[in-house]
């Protein structure tokens, strides 16, 4: 429940609305706004917005939003919010599945997200639940805490090597080409990934490690593409899942899928809970201890399904990605500098990394409009 107290205005005379549905990490992005005629209305508690919520923060007026990735912006609250004068959804966050993008199209709302400068946080966080889930980090970390240690034990805590095996990436975008170069590069993983379009920088990139590796008479690593998801399930040690979201990937990994998978494979899902059946996810763990999963993101987040913490052999997080002070900070400076951008009606950034963006956000350009193209907005 939404509470009209929690609402804390900065730049009360500014002349355009903007609403935030949760107060942003660092200082720089409201003074940006501020300092660009904003009057900043910030939702200062953790409530979570749902449709109503969204449309009584709208209210009659109301020019741009600031919203987060579990918010329903969806086809009723945009029409409310374009009907009050909206003209930009500026989402913090990279996935905006939440966000119904035609619809905003339609009624000529600009949709803005972060890309970029939360490429290695979230990469670094599919890393770490990869080696939490194999090598039982957050097991050993209770079974500790809980007082049960009395003394080194050859099996104690067994848990497999990262090293030398097969990665199966599902997405190599920006954060999936992260993760396959770290763990290449780190630990010799050969790469298979599942991407619609080829990777070839991604594959330079390794071919370069192994010449590196060779010279050094370490392991070389590979990195081959395939079209065949099934393949990549049956051929890969750790599956990690970092493709945007889209409903046609819902339950991509189903029962069948975690049957083809090695019954010692690593699951990471770090894109939308959805992708995975955690139903199935949870008999397959159930029925096979030596199994494991690293899980950010969930099916029905933030509800868990029964069953999911009572397994030993999975490693939940609280959907911390992007985490990072570094990262949050500078998605905040993009979060403010799109909806800016889209209010004043700069170019749409085609050109420029969205890290300097961030960095120097003095450049007039709105660093990432999904809907430029469909919108004719001009682009810089
Ligand atoms: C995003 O921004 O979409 C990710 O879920 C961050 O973890």
């Amino acid at each position: 429940m939404i509470r009209p107290e929690a609402w804390k205005i900065h730049n009360p005379t500014g002349r355009h609305r903007v609403i935030a549905t949760k107060r942003l990490v660092g200082t720089r992005w409201v003074e940006l706004l501020a300092a660009h005629d904003c009057r900043v209305e910030v939702y200062d508690a953790e409530d979570m917005f749902g449709e109503e919520d969204l449309i009584a923060a709208v209210g009659e007026r109301c020019d741009g939003a600031l919203g987060q990735l579990n918010e329903p912006w969806n086809e009723r609250v945009l029409t409310r919010f374009s009907d009050a004068g909206g003209k930009v959804i500026s989402s913090y966050a990279v996935g905006v599945n939440n966000i119904d993008l035609a619809a905003a199209t339609r009624l000529g709302v600009a949709v803005c997200n972060t890309p970029g400068v939360l490429t290695e946080a979230t990469a670094e966080l599919a890393v770490a639940l990869v080696f939490s889930a194999i090598r039982r980090v957050a097991e050993g970390d209770r079974y500790m805490r809980e007082g049960r240690f009395e003394g080194w034990l050859p099996s104690l805590m067994l848990g497999r090597q990262v090293a030398g095996r097969t990665l199966g990436l599902f997405g190599a975008g920006r954060i999936g080409q992260s993760v396959a170069r770290s763990l290449a590069a780190g630990f010799g993983l050969d790469v298979l990934y599942f991407n619609p379009h080829p990777r070839p920088e991604l594959e330079a990139y390794v071919a370069d490690l192994a010449v590196v590796a060779k010279k050094h008479g370490h392991r070389l690593p590979s990195i081959r593409r395939t079209e065949d998801v099934d393949e990549l399930f049956r051929e890969a040690d750790l599956v990690v899942l970092l493709s945007s979201y889209t409903p046609q990937l819902r339950h991509l990994v189903d029962a069948r899928r975690l049957g083809l998978m090695k019954p010692a494979a690593v699951l990471v899902n770090a894109s939308r809970g959805p992708v995975v059946d955690e139903a199935a996810l949870i008999a397959h763990l159930r029925a096979h201890p030596e199994f494991t999963a690293g899980l950010d993101v969930f099916e029905f987040e933030p509800r868990l399904v029964d069953g999911l913490t009572d397994l030993p052999n999975v490693v939940l997080s609280p959907h911390t990605g992007s985490a990072t002070l570094e990262s949050r900070s500078a998605m905040a400076t993009l979060a403010a500098l799109n909806c800016v951008g889209a209010l004043h009606r700069w170019p749409a950034n085609t050109s420029v990394p969205t890290t300097e963006l961030a960095a120097d956000p003095t450049r007039q350009l709105v660093p990432s409009l999904l809907n430029a193209k469909e919108l004719s907005w001009p682009a810089g």
